[in-house]
C-alpha cells in the first residue's frame, strides 16, 4: 500500500512552567531555533536577574518562553519572548505575554521588539519609541588618536556605586542590583574628571563574543573615550553593541571599528515612557549602549 500524501498531526495541549525550573539545554536550543546567539551561560545570567515562563508540550519539550526583569519598583523590561518556528502564529507568544503582564500589573514596561514581534506588542498596547541599532563584527582599526579630557582607567569594585548612579541618571531609574551583578561579570573603563566618574563602559562575554554595554556618557567625545579601550582589547575578535545612536561621532567610530549595523529592533513602552530619550540638559548622562536588548 502507498503511504498517504497527507499526514494529520493532532493539535496538542501546552503547559505553562517556570523558566527557573526549565532545562538550560532546552532553553538554549529554543533560542538557537530562532537564530539568536545566546549561550547557555547567557540564559543562566538572565534567570539570575529575572523571572519568566515557558510553554512545554505533552512530553516536556520547551516550545516557547517569555521573561521579565524588574529593574526598579516602577520599571520592568520584557525579553526572551520566543516561540519555536514550527509553532509560531498559533497564539503561544500572546499566551505567555499575558502571564508576564499579569505579574507586572501597575509597572511601566519597556522592551525591544524584533520585526516579527511588533504586531504582538502593538496589539497589547505597547507604543513605539526609538530604533536600536545592533552593531557587531570583528573589531578592527582601534581608534588611536582620541581626545580624552580627564583620567581614563579600568573600573574596580569600588566604582560600582558611582557607575550605578550615572546609569540611573541616564536610564531613568536606579537599577543598582543589576549594575552590581554586571560588575561581577564585566571589565569596565571609566572616565574621571576632578575625581568624579563622568562616563563609563562595561564589557562582558555574551553570545558569539563580547558585548559592550552599558555605555553611559554625556557627550560623544566621552562615550568614544570609554568604548575605545574595549575595541582595542578585542581587536580581531567578535564584539557587539546595541545603541540608539545612528549618527554622530560615536556611531561613526563604532562602524569604523568593524561593528557594522547587523539588524535593528524597536524600543517600545507600555505605561510611562522613560525620560532617557529626551535631549536633556548639557552634561546630563545618556545611555550610549544598552546592557542588552533584553535588559534595556
Ligand atoms: C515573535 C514571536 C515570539 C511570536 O510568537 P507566536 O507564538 O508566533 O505569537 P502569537 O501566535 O501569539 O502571535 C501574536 C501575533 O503576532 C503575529 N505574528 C506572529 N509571528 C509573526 C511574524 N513572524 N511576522 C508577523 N507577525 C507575526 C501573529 O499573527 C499574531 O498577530 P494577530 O493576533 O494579529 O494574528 C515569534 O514569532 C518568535 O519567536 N520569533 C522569533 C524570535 C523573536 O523575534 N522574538 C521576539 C523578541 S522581541
Amino acid at each position: 500500500m502507498m503511504p498517504s500524501e497527507k499526514l494529520q498531526i493532532d493539535a496538542f495541549a501546552m503547559e505553562i512552567g517556570d523558566v527557573a525550573d526549565a532545562d538550560l539545554g532546552q532553553l538554549h536550543a529554543l533560542s538557537i531555533s530562532v537564530g539568536w546567539p545566546h549561550r547557555a551561560e547567557d540564559w543562566q545570567f538572565l534567570r539570575e536577574v529575572g523571572k519568566g515562563v515557558v510553554a512545554t508540550d505533552e512530553i516536556g519539550r520547551i516550545m516557547s518562553s517569555a521573561m521579565w526583569f524588574s529593574q526598579s519598583p516602577e520599571l520592568a523590561t520584557i525579553g526572551m519572548v520566543i516561540t519555536s518556528p514550527r509553532l509560531q502564529t498559533q497564539g503561544t507568544g500572546l499566551w505567555l505575554m499575558e502571564y508576564a503582564l499579569k505579574d507586572l500589573a501597575g509597572v511601566n514596561l519597556r522592551l525591544n521588539a524584533t520585526r516579527a514581534a511588533q504586531r504582538l506588542y502593538l496589539s497589547l498596547g505597547f507604543k513605539p519609541e526609538k530604533k536600536v541599532y545592533q552593531c557587531q563584527g570583528v573589531a578592527t582599526h582601534p581608534p588611536a588618536d582620541l581626545t580624552v579630557s580627564g583620567e581614563l582607567r579600568p573600573l574596580t569594585d569600588a566604582d560600582v556605586d558611582a557607575a550605578a548612579r550615572l546609569d540611573a541618571g541616564a536610564f531613568g531609574v536606579a537599577r543598582t542590583e543589576l549594575m552590581a551583578k554586571l560588575f561581577q561579570h564585566s571589565r569596565g573603563y571609566g572616565l574621571f574628571r576632578d575625581g568624579r566618574l563622568v562616563a563609563f563602559a562595561l564589557c562582558r562575554r555574551f553570545g558569539r563574543g563580547h558585548v559592550v554595554g552599558p555605555i553611559v556618557a554625556s557627550n560623544d567625545e566621552d562615550a568614544m573615550a570609554v568604548v575605545a579601550p574595549h575595541i582595542r582589547d578585542h581587536e580581531g575578535r567578535f564584539l557587539r553593541l546595541d545603541t540608539h545612536f545612528e549618527t554622530g561621532d560615536f556611531a561613526l567610530l563604532v562602524v569604523r571599528s568593524g561593528l557594522a549595523v547587523f539588524d535593528t529592533v524597536l524600543t517600545m513602552s507600555l505605561g510611562k515612557s522613560l525620560a532617557d530619550f529626551a535631549s536633556g540638559e548639557a552634561d546630563a548622562p545618556i545611555t550610549y549602549s544598552l546592557v542588552s536588548q533584553t535588559l534595556g
